[in-house]
């Protein structure tokens, strides 16, 4: 999950009904805690309510260089691309490292993505956070744009049930290009389903 890299069918979405933490992982933050969600397996939620431009949640994780943030980018491709899953948890963090973010530690990477967000992440002194862009109730699922580019736009559908929702998870900057995208390829659709009439 980044905003730079992509991120496929998500394995630990395939666990058991859990609405909750598993052994060995934790919830470093006092305003968030992990639950079941309805648009994909487990979300982080909001445990009180969260005034605007608190800072909820660290993505913490590996910091690993370029060249193996590469790797293990197309490790997970190749591996998607064999079996339908794999995640990347990867997010950009400046010009010579990235944070892998998938350790049991790092509850943030289980926020889900949304296309009306209450969250943004932010990078300040090499720390990845996540923070409230507005006002959040208790309760509410914490969710940010993850920010995609439209390579493989349709590997990644969308279920957040927003008004505004494209139906792909995308970054806004994308939407209309993916407008078109999902026009012309709902006309080579009806091309080739039309009936041709002959003589
Ligand atoms: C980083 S995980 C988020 C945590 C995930 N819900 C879990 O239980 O592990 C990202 C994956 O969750 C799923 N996901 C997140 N937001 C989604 C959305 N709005 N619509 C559909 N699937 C979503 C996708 O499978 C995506 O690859
Ligand atoms: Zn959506």
């Amino acid at each position: 999950m980044s905003n730079s890299s992509s991120s496929s069918s998500q394995a630990e979405g395939k666990q058991e009904e859990s609405s909750a933490l598993l052994p060995g992982e934790a919830c470093h933050s006092e305003w968030c805690e992990v639950r079941g969600s309805i648009i994909h397996g487990r979300g982080v939620f909001a445990k009180r309510d969260i005034p605007a431009q608190t800072p909820i949640i660290e993505y913490v994780g590996e910091r690993i260089d370029k060249d193996e943030s590469d790797r293990r980018g197309w490790a997970q491709m190749d591996k998607h691309n064999e079996t339908g899953e794999a995640a990347v948890y990867i997010f950009t963090l400046n010009d010579d490292f990235d944070i892998d973010g998938n350790v049991p530690e790092n509850a943030a990477r289980l926020i889900n993505h949304g296309c009306d967000v209450n969250c943004e992440a932010y990078i300040e002194e090499d720390e990845i956070w996540i923070y409230a862009i507005r006002d959040i109730e208790e309760g509410e699922e914490l969710l940010f744009n993850y920010g995609f580019d439209l390579e493989n736009w349709e590997d990644h559908p969308c279920v957040c049930g927003a008004d505004c929702c494209p139906g792909y998870i995308a970054g806004m900057d994308y939407w209309e290009e993916l407008e078109k995208k999902k026009k012309a390829r709902d006309n080579a659709a009806k091309a080739t389903t039309e009936p041709v009439v002959l003589g």
